[in-house]
C-alpha cells in the first residue's frame, strides 16, 4: 500500500520524505488556501515546489478549480505540464468525469476526488481515472461506515478487473491507515499526524529501555 500525505505544508512534507516512506502527496483548494497560497502564479509555484520535495517518480495530486469540461481541461493539461509527478484531480460531476476520460486519451493521469459511493467509483474507472478517492473520515462523520465503501470498491474493482487504484482519502488517524489497508486500498492519504501516529506503542518504549538498561549493566 501507497503512504501519500495529504497537505500543502512544505515542512509536514519535508518531514514525511525524510522518513522514507512517502510515495506522494495530495493536495485540494483548502489545503492551498491554510497555507497562505494564492493566486495561480504562486499556486504552480508551490505545486512546483511540492514536486521537487518529493522527488522523482512520486505522484503529487494538483486539483483544477473549474467545474466546466473546457475550464477543466485547460487547468488540467497546465498543470500536468508543470512537472512529470503531477495527477490532475477531478470533482465527481458529470463535467469531472467527461473531463477524466478526455485526460486518458490524452495520457494525463487523473485523480477523481470526492467519491462517496460505489456507484460514483465505478464511473471514476470507466472513465479511466489512474486514482479514486473515497473520503472516509467525511463519511464516518456522517454515522456511516466509510470503511465498508473501501471494501465495496475493492469487490467491484476485482470482480470487474478495472485497474484504477484506491486511494483511501480524508483518513484522519492510525487505526483508519490500519482499516484501509485491511480493506483493500491501494493508497492511504492522510496528514503527517496519522503516519506519526503509527510508531507509538509503548511496549516499545518499555522493551527499549529494558534492552539499553541491560545492555549497560553489562557493560559497565
Ligand atoms: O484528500 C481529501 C482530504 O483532504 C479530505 O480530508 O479531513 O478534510 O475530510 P478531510
Amino acid at each position: 500500500m501507497l503512504f501519500f500525505v495529504d497537505t500543502a505544508n512544505l515542512d509536514h512534507i519535508r518531514e514525511a520524505a525524510e522518513l522514507g516512506i512517502l510515495d506522494g502527496v495530495t493536495t485540494n483548494p483548502s489545503l492551498m488556501a491554510k497555507e497562505g497560497i494564492t493566486g495561480e502564479k504562486e499556486v504552480l509555484k508551490h505545486y512546483r515546489s511540492i514536486c521537487e520535495i518529493v522527488g522523482k517518480d512520486r505522484d503529487v495530486s494538483a486539483e483544477v478549480i473549474s467545474t466546466d469540461f473546457a475550464g477543466m481541461v485547460a487547468e488540467g493539461k497546465k498543470l500536468a505540464e508543470l512537472h512529470e509527478n503531477i495527477v490532475v484531480k477531478v470533482p465527481m460531476i458529470k463535467e469531472g468525469v467527461k473531463a477524466i476520460a478526455h485526460f486518458t486519451e490524452l495520457g494525463i493521469r487523473t485523480n477523481c476526488t470526492l467519491v462517496f459511493s460505489a456507484g460514483q467509483a465505478i464511473l471514476a474507472a470507466k472513465a479511466g481515472a489512474t486514482y479514486v478517492s473515497p473520503f472516509i473520515g467525511r463519511i464516518d462523520d456522517t454515522a456511516w461506515d466509510g470503511m465498508k465503501l473501501i471494501k465495496d470498491i475493492f469487490e467491484i474493482y476485482g470482480q470487474t478487473g478495472y485497474e484504477t487504484a484506491i486511494l483511501a482519502a480524508s483518513i484522519r488517524n492510525p487505526l483508519h491507515i490500519v482499516q484501509a489497508a485491511k480493506a483493500g486500498a491501494d493508497v492511504v492519504t492522510c496528514p503527517l499526524s496519522a503516519i506519526m501516529g503509527l510508531f507509538y506503542h509503548p511496549l516499545t518504549d518499555i522493551g527499549l529501555e529494558k534492552f539499553l538498561a541491560d545492555y549497560n549493566k553489562a557493560n559497565g
